[in-house]
């Protein structure tokens, strides 16, 4: 059984599609331990606790970056968790943290990086003119938006598009190719050449 740790600020619509994924069994032979946010009140935290599972709020305000990480890395090491989610977390991570979890921390990114890091990609990705948007899955590094990819889907920029309509077709795609990258990296089926994650069986 792989062990899931989630860390959110937010809504949490990705925390809940990788439940709903392990508890259908899409990510099979999973559970997530813990779900950990930094910020009071994010619905993320309500949503893991309609669901049962474990969660603890950590706040971050006023303390030092890897201070903070350091707390974070705690629980999660004493929750056992294999893969660290980040699904609409907030904050960029200490070179602590990132050493401290080795290829073993994701994120799901609202663009076809390396195009628009950073926040507000999808009105950045309109106003650019872009005619294909998308998403991105990759293993965390110490630099923002950057590590290697392990999944991206693409989405059609429509005339009529606006940021809310491009938004949800994106967060769509989001919630399908990060239970599957999830899969994909919990049973070990891939392996990292430089900055390409390459399948393996
Ligand atoms: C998503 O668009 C995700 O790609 C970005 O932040 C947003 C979080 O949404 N990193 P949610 O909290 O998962 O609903």
């Amino acid at each position: 059984m792989k062990r899931i740790g989630v860390l959110v600020s937010g809504r949490g619509s990705n925390f809940e599609a990788l439940a709903e994924s392990v508890a259908s069994g899409r990510i099979p032979n999973s559970e997530i331990g813990i779900v950990i946010s930094n910020r009071d009140g994010a619905p993320g935290i309500q949503r893991a606790e309609a669901r049962g599972i474990k969660t603890r709020v950590i706040p971050s305000k006023g303390l030092e970056r890897e201070i903070y990480d350091r707390q974070v890395a705690a629980v999660l090491n004493e929750s056992k968790v294999d893969l660290i989610c980040l699904a609409g977390y907030m904050r960029l991570l200490s070179p602590f943290f990132v050493a401290a979890f080795p290829n073993r921390i994701l994120n799901i990114h609202p663009s076809l990086l390396p195009s628009f890091p950073g926040l507000e990609s999808q009105r950045q990705a309109l106003e650019y003119g872009v005619k294909f948007a998308g998403c991105t899955v990759h293993f965390v590094d110490e630099n923002l938006d950057a590590g290697p990819i392990v999944l991206q889907a693409e989405v059609p920029v429509l005339d009529q598009d606006t940021e809310a309509t491009l938004s949800e077709k994106i967060l769509k795609e989001e919630h399908r190719i990060y239970s599957e990258a999830v899969k994909i990296v919990l049973e070990g089926k891939f392996k990292i050449e430089g900055r390409r994650v390459l399948r393996t069986n």
